[in-house]
């Protein structure tokens, strides 16, 4: 991590053998806001469902909140609570606060910076939730970070962990350029990627990732498991052809060596920005992505 910022540093296969490669959250602010707000409908309803789990909570933590699209929802939805939006980045946390601040909702979202697992020990407990969304698995111990959330509850308090669900898809198998079947060889190119970037966190732990299970060891209840569907048929909005274009290429990034050079080069097509094939203009693109909600309760 650098001085004024929160980097990770990953380790890819370059042609030289494994380099490290930093990622930087600073810098991903308004694709993270893009992504949250492209599932606000999934994201409410989990929420809502979160609600009905625990009624009248008034201390919540959004750990990982990214620039807090989650962290402003928890507080419209639960008008009695305050909300720390936790996060290694300041730049993200920035976004966090003008979005609460934005929103009328600056008195009950407080940010808080930490890099974790570390910076967990100065948080004071006591929370009636802890939400986590795709955050578990930048941490190398993730059993051990589940148990230490789970600290951080009051008895009866619950924690709801967003990881995993179902490859997203935005185009059909065969969409007229390049060998059919290019989201199926991304996917399978990004499980070897993710798992390089698990092994090469600091203090990685290998551990099955059964969700509910972990919960357990963390000495919760798992309550429950419920996946929330985002679905935008084509033709897409604009705001989402924008988000696609970067997941793209941010895929064309870290994959490239991973990926036959045909695959590249229809990545390639897909990304130019003015060609009626590119994912800007196409009208056969289409949003359909599923995240898993996994949560458990302080006994
Ligand atoms: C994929 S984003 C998820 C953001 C948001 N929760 C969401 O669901 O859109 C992961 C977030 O975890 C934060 N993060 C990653 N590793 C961290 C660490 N060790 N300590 C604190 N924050 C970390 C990043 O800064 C980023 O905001």
């Amino acid at each position: 991590m650098s001085a004024s910022g929160h980097h990770q540093h990953h380790q890819r296969r370059g042609e030289h053998g494994a380099e490290a490669v930093d990622f930087d959250w600073d810098a991903a602010g308004a694709q993270l806001v893009r992504g949250a707000e492209l599932h606000a409908v999934a994201l409410r309803a989990t929420v809502r469902w979160l609600r009905g789990e625990q009624p009248g909570a008034r201390r919540i933590l959004d750990v990982g909140s990214g620039p807090g699209v989650a962290s402003a929802l928890l507080a419209e939805e639960f008008p009695d609570a305050e909300v720390v939006a936790l996060d290694g980045s300041p730049e993200l946390l920035r976004l966090a606060d003008e979005r609460a601040r934005a929103a009328g909702l600056g008195d009950r979202v407080r940010t808080r910076q930490a890099e974790l697992p570390a910076g967990l020990a100065g948080i004071e407990g006591g929370f009636d939730l802890v939400w986590a969304s795709l955050f578990v698995h930048h941490l190398g111990d993730q059993r051990g970070a589940l148990g230490r959330l789970a600290a951080l509850l009051r008895p009866g308090g619950a924690l709801a962990l967003t990881e995993g669900g179902l490859p997203t898809r935005c185009l059909p198998r065969d969409f007229g350029l390049g060998r059919p079947g290019l989201q199926e060889r991304l996917d399978a190119a990004h499980a070897e990627w993710f798992q390089e970037m698990r092994d090469a966190l600091p203090g990685a732990v290998a551990v099955p990732e059964d969700w509910p299970s972990m919960l357990t060891s963390a000495g919760l209840a798992p309550v429950a498991s419920r996946t929330f569907l985002t679905e935008l048929p084509a033709p897409l909005p604009a705001d989402a052809r924008e988000y696609l274009r970067e997941r793209l290429s941010r895929q064309r990034e870290q994959l490239a060596d991973r990926l036959a050079p045909e695959d590249r080069a229809t990545l390639d097509a897909l990304l130019d920005p003015e060609a009626a094939s590119g994912i800007l203009h196409r009208p056969d693109a289409f949003y359909l992505a599923a995240g898993t909600v996994h949560l458990g309760r302080a006994g």
